[in-house]
């Protein structure tokens, strides 16, 4: 399948541009006036960073898996040693250097994604970030970005998720170390242990119980 490309000087959000578009369009723009991150929080946006919104149909997949399909596409983009910290987040040397927010529209889903190309917000984030020092355009990247998608879209909704999960668990952050996930209703710290074939993350608490997290925050222990 052949994405369209739409370039924006500047939008409020690309995600929220991107409902305006069929599926295999990616809207991509140079500033975002109200770039949104997951949980409501606010994702800074200045020009030269990525900020790219890919529409996908609504199929039998679901959604969450194009996440996972966006963080192993940008990890086969980039020459450098990113991990992929579940469920959302892209990270360089432990400090996050891109996200991925989900969102649907009808029968569409928006996949959007951040990526601090060649620079990373000095205050007014809670957690260590970095940026790539990424030499190109955004426009290239996600011009180079959408080979790997298509590649990797055409293999999930012919052969499933299995081949990109073990794509995705090779470039895990902290798999198999200790973990904290701060869910909606408690908290639970244990081992980061597997990935489900749902996507899900396996974690063992000390009880030796298996708890698995479909949404939350997770927090890794520095190794
Ligand atoms: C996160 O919180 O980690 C997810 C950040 C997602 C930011 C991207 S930038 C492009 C797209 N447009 C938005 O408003 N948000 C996403």
């Amino acid at each position: 399948m052949t994405w369209e490309l739409k370039e924006f000087d500047v939008v409020l959000s690309t995600n929220e541009t991107a409902c305006d578009y069929p599926p295999f369009t990616v809207v991509i723009a140079g500033r975002q006036l109200k770039g949104r991150g997951r949980m409501g929080r606010v994702w800074q946006s200045p020009l030269g960073n990525l900020y790219a919104s890919f529409v996908f149909p609504k199929t039998q997949t679901p959604p969450a898996f194009l996440s996972f399909l966006l963080g192993v596409s940008v990890v086969q983009t980039l020459h450098k040693p990113v991990a992929l910290k579940w469920p959302n987040d892209i990270l360089l040397n432990g400090k996050k250097c891109g996200g991925i927010l989900l969102e649907q529209e009808d029968d569409k889903i928006i996949a959007g994604l951040g990526l601090n190309l060649s620079s990373c917000p000095k205050s007014g984030v809670m957690y260590p970030v970095t940026h790539l020092g990424y030499r190109g355009t955004p426009a290239l990247f996600t011009k180079r970005l959408l080979k790997s998608i298509e590649k990797n879209y055409e293999l999930l909704e012919t052969k499933g998720f299995p081949y990109l999960r073990e794509i995705w668990l090779s470039h895990a952050y902290g798999l198999k170390g200790p973990v904290k996930a701060v869910l909606p209703n408690k908290e639970l710290t244990g081992i980061f242990y597997d990935l489900t074939p749902n996507g899900e993350l396996v974690l063992i608490t000390p009880d030796n119980k298996k708890h698995l997290i479909s949404c939350g925050d997770i927090f890794f222990k520095k190794p």
